[in-house]
């Protein structure tokens, strides 16, 4: 397995590349956030195990796979407007699960708005997707209808990144295995609060995919999505907050549940809320 990665990393170019493969392994950590579902249930006191699962903005469904992989008795129903990113979740993740877990996971082209699936477990929204939402009352509606898509159990996982460099038009740059990723802030409007960000990749042989993922946000702070949450009926949430590695200063991976971050250039958090 190591060795097909150390040849993959030769042929990495612009041309040969699946940005939808660079994006997943460049931002997401599907086996991370679904451990963070079930802390998150367990954190609220809730008996067991969630099974079922809604992810909201599912993209390529990764985290629903993992999910579905996670336990016998998981479901999960993925939710995104775009038909094409449905498509390659089809081909790239639903075709590596057995017959029997691919009846376990079903994959709905709707908005995240106004889609119905019963009442579920729990619900992630991540990479900051909610953030399409650009004025409160777009965030309490939308948290309203998932409260409403919630079992009495349910919970949600969400997550946001802020920090004084996200006031910044600035590029953030990672070395990855054949390839760099590049996150910059295009535009940062202080009155709005409107952000707009873009994912760009580049190759050792010089090529690069700009503006392989753009998207056009609002930077949230944490106590507006708390209280956006709360006035949506959610009687509970909680941060959790990254440690720090003593030895580099940056994140050390490890989250838990904190009333007091620190004033750093960049934070990432998860945000989660109990019915
Ligand atoms: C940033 S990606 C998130 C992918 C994945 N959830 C992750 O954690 O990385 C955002 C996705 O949200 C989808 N999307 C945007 N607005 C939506 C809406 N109103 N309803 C459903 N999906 C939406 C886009 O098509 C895109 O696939």
């Amino acid at each position: 397995m190591a060795k097909v990665k150390r040849n993959r990393t030769k042929w990495r170019t612009a041309r040969t590349s699946d940005p939808l493969e660079l994006y997943e392994l460049a931002v997401q950590s599907p086996d991370a956030e679904v451990r963070m579902v079930d802390r998150v249930w367990k954190h609220f006191g809730r008996p067991g195990l969630p099974h079922s699962l809604r992810e909201d903005f599912a993209g390529t469904c990764a985290i629903s796979a993992e999910w579905i992989r996670r336990r016998a008795t998981n479901s999960a129903l993925c939710i995104d407007l775009d038909p094409a990113v449905l498509s390659w979740a089809r081909r790239h993740h639903l075709s590596k699960l057995t017959p029997a877990q691919r009846r376990r996971i079903t994959l709905r082209r709707a908005d995240v708005c106004s889609a119905n699936g019963g009442p579920v477990d729990a619900i992630a929204a991540l990479n900051f997707s909610y953030f399409i939402h650009k004025s409160r009352r777009a965030l309490v509606d939308y948290f309203r209808h998932i409260y409403g898509q919630l079992g009495p159990n349910g919970v949600l996982l969400l997550d946001a990144y802020g920090g004084a460099d996200s006031f910044l038009e600035l590029t953030e740059r990672r070395s990855l295995d054949g390839f760099r990723y590049l996150w910059e802030t295009l535009r940062y409007n202080p009155i709005s609060g409107e952000v707009h960000m873009a994912i760009h990749f580049e190759f050792p042989d010089g090529t690069a995919l700009r503006r392989a993922f753009t998207y056009d946000w609002r930077l949230w702070s944490i106590p507006e999505v708390t209280e956006a949450l709360a006035e949506a009926g959610f009687r509970r949430s909680v941060t959790f907050w990254e440690g720090t590695d003593r030895r580099t200063g940056s994140g050390n991976g490890h989250f838990r549940p904190s009333t007091r971050g620190e004033a750093c250039e960049g934070w990432v958090a998860y945000i989660a809320a109990a019915r």
